[in-house]
């Protein structure tokens, strides 16, 4: 019988207000559906490390295998906030879970709805959709310092790109050019100063390249690209770039988009030998946390991804359409609280 087993991680700051109103909408569509849906709650994040000392335990790792699927909101404290080493969640906790379950596919769709303010004066239509490398990349942890704390200190990050690990990312891209109606893949990198990954990258696309003649390629380095995001986003519909590129790119994407309350992501194992997970682009927020002010479509968009990864595609879509009438009736002059904006959108459910 229909079922799906969810973990919900919601984290710190603005996530666990925003991961209630995805919960909200996940529970109404899936009774609708006849769906029969678990949730199991697990306390992670800076709350959690600050209350037990535990960022992410092997066991809770091997708990969250068992799922179908996880739900993330937020982790991370505030700027600046001293009782927390900086980036220790991010890293140790986020990141862990990405590597571990072999997040490789970080998917950030990008869509301009009607009804949205751009602050681009002429946006034009903006639908694409960026394949985010997710377990590679500058984000491996793979560096050093030497002398630290003196005048001759040496930093190093290194960026770990495998064959292995590009070609399936380049790969997925392609394919999912493939079966959109534009079939354009543009991949982003800075191969002409990063010589070593960026040579890799591109002899993966072009090889890669060869399996699917029906898609058209371009190439921009990523600062061309970031003129091209403001000026014409409408040129684009499938992007794949790197882990750090990718995270950058996806900021600007969302807010051109309007804003970064809007935007969906999926951790994806497209292998599906885990979980993959599914949060929105933003953070903690710790500057709105806690006061209702916070956007929770991102999450709730991000459920639709989940459900659209674990086989209910119809649910997804009645999500995703609830979402879009909700947005269309918005008056920017007439905020409303986390909670009604979820109520709404399960409303039009
Ligand atoms: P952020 O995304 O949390 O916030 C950036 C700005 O966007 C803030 O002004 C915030 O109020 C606003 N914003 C974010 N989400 C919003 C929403 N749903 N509705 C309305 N406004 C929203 O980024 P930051 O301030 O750089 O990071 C805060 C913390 O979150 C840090 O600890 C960071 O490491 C962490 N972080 C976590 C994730 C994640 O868990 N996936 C992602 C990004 C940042
Ligand atoms: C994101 C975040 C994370 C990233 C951080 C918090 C590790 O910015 O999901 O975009 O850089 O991937
Ligand atoms: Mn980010």
């Amino acid at each position: 019988s229909a079922s799906i087993d969810i973990a919900v991680i919601a984290g710190d700051g603005i996530g666990p207000e925003v991961t209630a109103e995805a919960v909200k909408v996940l529970k109404k569509v899936t009774a609708a559906e006849g769906v029969e849906l678990t949730l199991t709650d697990y306390a992670l994040g800076a709350e959690h490390w600050l209350a037990t000392g535990q960022t992410l335990p092997e066991e809770t790792i091997q708990a969250l295998r068992g799922h179908d699927a996880i739900l993330f909101g937020a982790v991370g404290a505030a700027p600046g906030d001293t009782r927390i080493p900086s980036g220790l969640i991010e890293r140790e906790m986020l990141l862990k879970l990405r590597f571990s379950l072999d997040h490789y596919v970080n998917l950030r769709p990008s869509f301009l709805y009607d009804g949205v303010a751009s602050p681009l004066a002429a946006p034009g239509t903006i639908d694409f959709v960026v394949v985010r490398e997710g377990t590679e990349g500058p984000y491996v942890g793979n560096g050093g310092v030497l002398r630290k704390g003196t005048m001759h200190e040496v930093a190093t990050e290194v960026s770990v790109n495998t064959a292995f690990g590009v070609e399936r990312l380049v790969r997925d891209g392609f394919r999912r050019a493939s079966e959109r109606p534009r079939k354009k893949l543009t991949y982003v990198h800075k191969h002409n100063v990063l010589v070593y990954a960026g040579h890799l990258w591109k002899r993966t696309v072009e090889a890669v390249a060869n399996d699917f003649p029906e898609v058209s390629v371009d190439y921009l380095h990523v600062d061309a690209a970031m003129i091209f995001l403001v000026t014409d986003p409408a040129r684009f519909d499938v992007i794949v770039t790197d882990n750090l590129f990718g995270d950058i790119i996806t900021d600007l994407a969302a807010a051109v988009t309007g804003g970064i309350g809007l935007a969906a992501s999926g951790n994806i194992n497209m292998d599906r030998t885990a979980p993959s997970m599914f949060e929105p682009v933003h953070g903690s927020a710790p500057d709105i946390a806690g006061q209702q002010k916070a956007d929770p479509t991102a999450a709730i968009l991000s459920a639709a991804l989940l459900l659209n990864h674990v086989g209910y595609p119809g649910a997804a879509t009645k999500v995703e359409e609830a979402v879009a009438a909700d947005i269309a009736t918005r008056n920017p002059a007439a905020a409303r609280t986390t909670s009604a904006i979820g109520d709404a959108i399960a409303a039009v459910l």
